[in-house]
């Protein structure tokens, strides 16, 4: 039992989450393995936000059904886990191990059982009183990293699992959180992502007693530090005082995902969201009144129960009059233990379809216009990588915009590579999605 291949669905959460528990299996002394077939212990870290995400993790059991997962053991980790709990030996027989996000400190111990010839382990509190940090995370790219500052979700989104798949709001120290943050710099980090599910209620536990637009600022001061950006976002709780912030500093990054689910005040009560739409947008003229001309971003659920066509209509009349410069859209997808369940007025899944379809096709051409008027800029882009079949580097914006671009021709060529470095990039053409662009020598 040596060998581990773990895969991610879901939200960065999930993908720091799993930026742990490798830590915690290298400490132990296993090794990971890039596919399962090679593989003694495959496990799945989980997302349960909508049904089609909670159905991939059956299917890749499925695939290990019939025999071919003789041998190996199988972890179901996350979201999925601690919703489905111990039904997930039901579903899904071969399973060894079942564990949810709000207890992978108890992994080791977890796993100390499975080597002592246990068949099922579960670890399902709840009651996990601390976010989870170990020392032993074991981090996926060498130059950006994530920092979880909150934990769990207190608000009671009726379409939302969170709640019941993460637990109790928690907040980390503000101490170990720059402690953290200034040895990731040391270690050359250049961009941190500060992580919860509404680190906007971030409140630090310690007698500092450092909100949010704090931790921000002062984390921003680190020396070494050139990005700071910071998700998920929740409107009730978002104050100016962090695009104050944001104003001030230009290590935070001008963009903000701010979710608004949808236009219509009648459609948020019922998801009882706690903000209206004219809350909302007093928090969208703070941002464009910044002078960093902060780029937004948002996530929709489009086929809320009770939507009707002019509910919708006010969500498509939000997207123009915020002018976002990406969204995250989805049909709403009934959960289990949610409120949302009790309502009634179902929206017919042809409908929801529509809606989403126009939806998308009405921010794709807002995306256009507004990347259009980009070109000609110098942007300041974080190289990710190199594309082979393009032929482009590819970078970030500090407007989390991806600018691929390519260094002039009969030029000093690049020497290695430029990922993880910072280049100056002149954009020369734009699409809905990306920008592409000409990286200027001097920089
Ligand atoms: N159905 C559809 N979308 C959902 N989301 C959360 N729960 C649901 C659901 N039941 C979306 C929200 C949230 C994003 C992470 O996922 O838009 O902001
Ligand atoms: Fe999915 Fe939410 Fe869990 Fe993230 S926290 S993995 S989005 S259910």
């Amino acid at each position: 039992m040596s060998k581990f291949y773990i895969e991610t669905f879901g939200c960065q959460m999930n993908a720091h989450d799993s930026e742990k528990v490798v830590g915690t299996m290298l400490a132990k002394g296993y090794t990971q393995v890039e596919s399962p077939d090679d593989a003694d212990f495959v496990l799945y870290n989980t997302c349960s936000i909508r049904d089609k995400a909670e159905q991939k993790v059956y299917h890749r059991l499925d695939t290990f059904k019939n025999g071919s997962g003789k041998g190996k053991r199988f972890g179901v980790l996350g979201c999925v886990a601690q919703q489905e709990g111990e039904a997930i030996f039901e579903k899904a027989p071969h399973v060894n191990l079942v564990v949810g996000s709000a207890s992978y400190s108890k992994l080791p111990e977890l796993l100390v059982q499975l080597e002592n010839g246990a068949q099922r382990v579960t670890g399902l509190s709840l009651d996990a009183d601390e976010a989870f940090e170990t020392p032993l995370t074991r981090r996926d790219n060498p130059h950006k990293a994530y920092i979880t500052i909150i934990e769990g979700c207190d608000k009671n989104c009726t379409y939302c699992v969170v709640p019941f798949t993460r637990g109790r709001e928690r907040s980390r120290q503000s101490s170990s959180v720059m402690d953290e943050a200034r040895q990731l710099v040391d270690l050359g980090y250049t961009e941190i992502m500060l992580l919860g599910q509404n680190v906007n209620s971030y409140r630090d536990p310690s007698s500092e007693g450092w909100d949010f637009a704090t931790l921000l600022a002062r984390i921003a001061e680190i020396p070494g530090l050139r990005r700071l950006r910071f998700t998920t976002s929740h409107p009730r709780d978002f104050v100016r005082e962090i695009v104050d912030a944001i104003s001030e500093n230009p290590v935070i990054c001008n963009f903000v995902h701010l979710p608004v689910q949808s236009g219509s005040n009648y459609v948020l009560e019922r998801m009882d969201r706690l903000y209206t739409r004219e809350r909302y947008m007093e928090c969208i003229s703070w941002m464009k009144a910044s002078p960093r001309d902060i780029a937004l971003s948002t996530d929709i659920i489009v086929g809320f129960p009770g939507e009707t066509d002019r509910d919708f209509e006010q969500t498509m009349r939000l997207l123009g009059e915020v002018e976002y410069s990406s969204i995250f859209s989805f049909k709403y997808s009934p959960r289990p233990n949610t409120g949302a369940l009790a309502l009634e007025d179902h929206v017919p899944e042809e409908v929801k379809r529509q809606r989403l379809l126009a939806l998308q096709e009405h921010q794709r051409q807002i995306q256009i216009r507004l990347n259009e008027n980009l070109v000609g800029r110098l942007e300041e882009v974080f190289v990710d990588g190199f594309n082979q079949s393009t032929g482009q580097w590819i970078g970030k914006t500090s407007q989390f915009r991806t600018l691929n671009f390519t260094v002039p021709a009969n030029t000093v060529p690049v020497s290695g590579s430029l990922a993880g470095q910072y280049r100056t990039v002149r954009v020369t053409r734009s699409g809905p999605n990306s920008l592409a662009g000409e990286m200027l020598l001097s920089a």
